[in-house]
C-alpha cells in the first residue's frame, strides 16, 4: 500500500487543519482574562458577563448541530476554508466591537466556526493519513487546542497592564486564522471524500502525492469497496446499523466533558485560590504550569496511541483521574490550610490534566473520526461533538453554582464518580481502532460487530485488504 513510506505531505496536511484546534483552545481560553478588561470599559449585568462568556460555546453547539452534514455534501478542505474566513470576521467583529452585543455577535461567529472546524479537521487528518500514524497526526489537532489554550494564559498575562487590553487579546486570534486559510488553499481535498463523489482519478493523484507512491490502487479500492456494499445517505445516520456506533460517539462526547475537565481549565485560578494559594500571582502561575502540563503530555499521547493503542491509554488515563479528583475531594473536605494538603491538591490537579490529556483528551476526537462509515462520517461526527459543546456548556456554566450549592467536596467527588461510569463505558465498549483501516473498521460495522469489536483486523491479521473479508460476506 506504501503507506509506511508516507511522504512529508501528509504532516504539512495534518499541521495546518491542526491550526484549527489552535483557534479553538485560543478562542475558547482567552475569554476569561479578556473579560475583566471587558467589565472595566462597559457596565456589564452578571447575565451580561455570562452570556459574553458562553457565547462561543453556544456559536459551537449551533455549529455542529446545524453544519453537521456541510463536510459530507461540500467537502472537508472546502468547510475548513470557510471556517477560517469565519474565524477572520468573527475575530475582526468582536475586536473592534463598539457595543458588548457586538462582542457576543463576534463571538458566536467565532463559535460556530469552531463548532463546525472541531469536527471537519480531525476527521479530514483522519481521512488523509496512513493507518499506522493516524492515531498521532490526528492527536496534532489536540495538541495544537492545548497549545491554544496554554497560549490565550500566557496573553493574558501578557497584556494585563495594556490599555484597552481585551481588544489585543481578541485580535492575537487573527494570526493563526490567516495562516489557516491560506495554508487550506494549498492543501488538497479529502481522497476519501473525492472517491465517494466518484472523483476517483483525482483522489489517486492526492493519495499518491500523500503516500509517496504511485501503488496506491488498493487503498482506493478498498475505499470504494466499502462504499459499494451498501448505500448509507446522510439520512441514513439512524439508520439500525450505524445505531450503535453513532449511539457510542454520542455517549463519548458526553463523557469527556461530565468528567470535569473544563471545571478545571475554566477555573484552575478559582480552584487553586481556594485550596490555599492565596495571591492571585501564585494560582495563575499555578494555572500557567496547569496549561504547558496538558501541552506536554499530549505530546506523550501523540507518541503512545499508536504503540500502546486506545484503550490502554483511555482506561489508564479515566483511572488517573478518578483518583486525583477524589483526592481533590478529600483536600477540600480536609479544609485545613496545611501546606500537604495545598500541595496535594497542587498535585492532583497535575495528575488529573495529565491524565485528562492522555485519556479522553486524544482519544475521543481520534475515536469520534474513526468509528463511524463514509458516507455518513460528517453528520454522524458532528452529533457526537455537538453532544460534546452541549456538555461542555453545562458542566462550565453550572460549575460555579454548584460550588456554591453542594460545595467543593461534592463537586469534585461528582466528578470522580463520572470518571468511574467513564472507566466502566470505556471497559465495555470502546473499540481498538488501533492499526486498522478506516475500511475494515467500516466493513466490521456492516458485519454488525458489537462497538468493541470493531477494529478487529479479523482471523490472519491481514491488513493490507482490509475489505475482503466484509465484501464476500456482503457479495
Ligand atoms: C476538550 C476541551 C478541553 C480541552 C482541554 C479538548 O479535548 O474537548 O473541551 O478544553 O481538551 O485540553
Amino acid at each position: 500500500m506504501g503507506s509506511t513510506n508516507s511522504a512529508k505531505a501528509i504532516y504539512l496536511v495534518s499541521i495546518i487543519a491542526a491550526v484549527t484546534g489552535l483557534l479553538f483552545g485560543f478562542d475558547t481560553g482567552i475569554i476569561s482574562g479578556a473579560l475583566l478588561f471587558i467589565q472595566q470599559q462597559f457596565v456589564l449585568t452578571t447575565k451580561m458577563k455570562e452570556i459574553i462568556v458562553s457565547s462561543v460555546l453556544l456559536g459551537a453547539m449551533l455549529g455542529t448541530l446545524f453544519g453537521g452534514h456541510l463536510t459530507d455534501v461540500y467537502g472537508r478542505r472546502r468547510v475548513i476554508l470557510i471556517v477560517s474566513l469565519m474565524f477572520i470576521v468573527g475575530t475582526l467583529v468582536a475586536s473592534f466591537a463598539a457595543t458588548p452585543n457586538m462582542i457576543i455577535f463576534g463571538r458566536l461567529i467565532i463559535g460556530v466556526a469552531i463548532g463546525i472546524g472541531s469536527y471537519t479537521a480531525p476527521l479530514y487528518i483522519a481521512e488523509a493519513a496512513p493507518m499506522e500514524k493516524r492515531g498521532g497526526l490526528v492527536t496534532l489537532n489536540q495538541l495544537a487546542i492545548t497549545i491554544g489554550i496554554m497560549t490565550s494564559y500566557f496573553i493574558n498575562l501578557a497584556f494585563t497592564d495594556v490599555h484597552g487590553s481585551w481588544r489585543w487579546m481578541f485580535i492575537i486570534g487573527i494570526i493563526p486564522a490567516v495562516l489557516l486559510l491560506i495554508g487550506m488553499l494549498f492543501l488538497p481535498e479529502s481522497p476519501r471524500w473525492l472517491v465517494m463523489k466518484g472523483k476517483i482519478d483525482a483522489a489517486k493523484a492526492i493519495l499518491q502525492r500523500l503516500r509517496n507512491t504511485h501503488d496506491v490502487h488498493h487503498e482506493i479500492a478498498d475505499i470504494q469497496n466499502s462504499l459499494k456494499v451498501k448505500k448509507a445517505s446522510f439520512k441514513e445516520v439512524l439508520a439500525p446499523w450505524i445505531r450503535p456506533v453513532l449511539f457510542f460517539g454520542i455517549v463519548l462526547g458526553l463523557l469527556q466533558q461530565v468528567v470535569g475537565i473544563n471545571a478545571i481549565i475554566y477555573y484552575a485560578p478559582t480552584i487553586f485560590k481556594s485550596a490555599g494559594f492565596a495571591s492571585d500571582h501564585s494560582s495563575i502561575l499555578a494555572t500557567v504550569c496547569l496549561g504547558v502540563t496538558n501541552v506536554l503530555a499530549t505530546i506523550l499521547s501523540i507518541y503512545l496511541l499508536d504503540k500502546a493503542g486506545r484503550r490502554p491509554l483511555l482506561l489508564t488515563g479515566i483511572a488517573g483521574m478518578a483518583v486525583s479528583l477524589f483526592v481533590l475531594s478529600y483536600v477540600f473536605h480536609a479544609h485545613s490550610a496545611s501546606d500537604i494538603l495545598r500541595w496535594s491538591a497542587f498535585g492532583a490537579s497535575f495528575v488529573y490534566i495529565i491524565s485528562f490529556a492522555v485519556s479522553l483528551g486524544a482519544v475521543m476526537w481520534l475515536m469520534l473520526s474513526e468509528i463511524f462509515p463514509l458516507e455518513v462520517r460528517g453528520t454522524a461526527m458532528s452529533l457526537a461533538v455537538f453532544s460534546n459543546w452541549l456538555w461542555n456548556f453545562i458542566v462550565s456554566s453550572t460549575f460555579l453554582s454548584l460550588l456554591g450549592a453542594i460545595g467543593s467536596t461534592s463537586t469534585f467527588f461528582l466528578y470522580a464518580v463520572m470518571c468511574v461510569v467513564a472507566f466502566v463505558v470505556c471497559y465495555k465498549f470502546a473499540p481498538e481502532t488501533k492499526g486498522v483501516s478506516l475500511e475494515k473498521i467500516e466493513a466490521n460495522i456492516r458485519r454488525g460487530l458489537p462497538v468493541r469489536h470493531i477494529g478487529i483486523i479479523g482471523q490472519d491479521r491481514h491488513i493490507e485488504q482490509p475489505i475482503s473479508d466484509a465484501e464476500q460476506k456482503t457479495s
